[in-house]
């Protein structure tokens, strides 16, 4: 694959490939720091919302491995406002070597990657966030060791992650639950992507609307914001339909007594998830944002090394 767009149509053996990339790179990395193997390339980062993590990880993970990365904001480029698609895909086609885009729009990143012989990452889409969700497999791969059969439950809206995290969950043979309100769950088209996969693989898909039930018996509970970027105008109504949805003390007692609590961050801590757990003795979140740096090392090297 030239790309990395959405876990849809990558294979569960180069999935799995990457997960053993990044552990090796991690180990890499502490036992002396990693190979030069980007030596002389450079990762083209175009930002239309903000980043902390994604941003921080692709331009570190550039450099350990002795290239660069451009941080190109909302202002520098304008995508499709100030320049078409096409043209900046071309552009960027004659300076670097790889495009990395967080967009509002997932059909952006559909064109850049038409558009561009590069290996075109997708940082977060309104649809998916494979990068992150990648990440987060190395993580819960580190702690269990293993993924198939266990049980991930995420609570709240069925939103970009939780899309990419069906699509992952498929893939490694893993029992995905959803517990969202009417309205937010997944979108149909992601479900009739990941039941295939789930399939192949073994695994299983069940859709909730009581987060109790979603996370009865989990190995995994996560969940993300309740307003997405992009979504801010419908903050008020959001809040109110996901309350019951929080992940707190009394919904993680349901989860397996080992269970793990995820978050991608950034939290907002009273809404979907409490400090109590965040901080708690079962929350993974930050070893888990530390991965993204691994996962992204073990992207950038398989498509542009
Ligand atoms: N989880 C994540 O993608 O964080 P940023 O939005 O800060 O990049
Ligand atoms: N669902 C969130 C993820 C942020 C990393 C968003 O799209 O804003």
């Amino acid at each position: 694959m030239k790309d990395f767009i959405s876990l849809s149509n990558w294979a569960t053996k180069e999935l799995w490939y990457l997960i053993d990339l990044a552990k090796h790179l991690k180990y890499e990395l502490r036992s002396g720091g990693n190979r030069p193997v980007m030596h002389g390339k450079v990762l083209a980062m175009i930002f239309q919302k903000p980043s902390l993590r994604t941003k921080v990880s692709f331009e570190v993970a550039m450099k350990q491995l002795g290239g660069d990365a451009i941080y190109l904001g909302p202002e520098e480029v304008g995508l499709g406002k100030r320049e078409s698609v096409p043209d900046v895909a071309r552009v960027l086609s004659v300076y670097t070597q790889g495009i990395m885009a967080r967009v509002f729009d997932h059909h952006y990143i559909e064109e850049l990657a038409k558009w561009s012989p590069l290996p075109v990452i997708n940082g977060l889409s309104d649809e998916h966030h494979p990068c992150q969700v990648m990440g987060d497999m190395l993580t819960i791969y580190e702690h269990f060791g293993r993924l198939e059969r266990l049980k991930v439950a995420y609570v709240g809206d069925g939103n970009n992650v939780a899309a990419s995290l069906v699509l992952a969950a498929a893939h490694f043979g893993m029992h995905f639950t959803i517990g969202a309100p009417e309205g937010y769950m997944l979108p149909e088209g992601v479900l009739d992507e990941a039941a295939p996969i789930a399939e192949r693989n073994g695994g299983k898909i069940n859709l909730y609307n009581d987060p109790y039930e979603a996370v009865a018996g989990a190995d995994i509970v996560y969940t993300d914001t309740w307003v997405s970027m992009g979504q801010e105008a419908e903050t008020a109504s959001r809040l109110k339909i996901m309350e019951p949805y929080q992940v707190n003390h009394k919904l993680v007692a349901r989860a397996n007594q080992y269970a793990i609590v995820m978050h991608c961050l950034p939290a907002h801590r009273g809404q979907e998830i409490t400090d109590e757990i965040a901080d708690g003795p079962q929350s993974v979140i930050f070893p888990q944002a530390e991965n993204r740096l691994h996962m992204q090392k073990a992207i950038l090297v398989k498509l542009m090394a």
